[in-house]
């Protein structure tokens, strides 16, 4: 029997399969780039399914601690749709998740099925981004020196419940990283980092909308005139003032849960690190 007549095979995802994971996130009209991927797979583990040798098919589970994995980059080739192999992901996914509570960013497309899965939806995310405006650079801000990193991570497990460490690590390394202190205490922090068609800022993690603005804003004033994507939460309340930063909204995602909300009530968490990390 030829290949091409048997089910996709579902394997391990490992580094080589990241062009073909960058072949099918560019047929979706995703952005992401290799090193995109590369960034996500270095947070992650996951499955690909291979047909003839080639990625049909790909679902990452990101780890943030013990307790919770978020799962993403969930891509089934346009040809192999409709044939129970989004269903095989996430049932090889929700495998290696095991007892952990699980959350992931919905597309439209993707929706029907993790309702299937027994995902609830917990909120909206908008999607804004576009070329920024003429920004002022406020006052108050201060760039992260390396002696903030422990604080910058309780300070974002406080606000999220979660434990992103390993994901903060990562971000350091590639990201410009601002911050609000009162003396010696930080209040918040904001990431800008090279993404997909420019840049993404995110997380942001603030006392108040006001002082997430700010910093917002510091980036957005060093990126004037470069294509910048921010994803929030549509209960941060900042949709409409990022319009007037020349942020446009395109769309959104829906928040999904399996199992048990993280603790903390994410009130502080003003932006996602990005809509695959949540
Ligand atoms: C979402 C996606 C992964 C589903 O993959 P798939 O292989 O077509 O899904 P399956 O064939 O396994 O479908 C599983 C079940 O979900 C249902 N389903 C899947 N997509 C659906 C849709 N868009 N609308 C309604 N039902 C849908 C199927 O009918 C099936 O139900 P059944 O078990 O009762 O028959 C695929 O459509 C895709 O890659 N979309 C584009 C990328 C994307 O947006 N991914 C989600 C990111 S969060």
């Amino acid at each position: 029997m030829q290949d091409t007549l048997l089910e996709p095979s579902i394997v391990s995802f490992e580094r080589q399969h990241i062009p073909g994971g960058v072949v099918l996130s560019r047929a979706e009209g995703w952005p992401h780039r290799p090193e995109d991927w590369e960034m996500l797979h270095t947070l992650s583990e996951g499955v690909v399914a291979l047909q003839d040798g080639d990625v049909v098919a790909t679902a990452l589970c990101t780890p943030f601690g013990d307790r919770l994995v978020t799962f993403n980059m969930i891509i089934v080739a346009d040809s192999h749709r409709g044939q129970g192999l989004g269903a095989r992901l996430m049932k090889a996914l929700i495998a290696l998740a095991g007892p952990r509570t699980i959350q992931l960013v919905a597309t439209a497309s993707g929706y029907p099925l993790y309702r299937k899965m027994g995902f609830v939806e917990t909120g909206r995310n908008l999607q804004h981004q576009g070329v920024v405006s003429q920004i002022p650079s406020p006052s108050g801000i201060a760039s992260a020196t390396p002696a903030d990193a422990a604080a910058i991570k309780a300070l974002d497990t406080a606000n999220t419940g979660l434990d992103r460490a390993a994901m903060w690590d990562t971000l350091f390394a590639v990201s410009s990283v601002k911050v609000i202190r009162d003396g010696t205490a930080l209040l918040g922090v904001a990431a800008c980092r090279d993404f997909g068609r420019g840049k993404v800022v995110g997380p942001v993690i603030a006392p108040s909308a006001d002082d997430a603005k700010r910093l917002i804003s510091a980036h957005l004033a060093e990126h004037q005139e470069t294509f910048v994507r921010i994803d929030v939460p549509a209960s941060s309340g900042l949709g409409e003032w990022l319009e007037t930063c020349g942020l446009t909204n395109v769309g959104g995602g829906h928040a999904m849960l399996r199992g048990d909300a993280p603790i903390a009530a994410s009130a502080g968490a003003y932006a996602l690190a990005s809509q695959a990390l949540g």
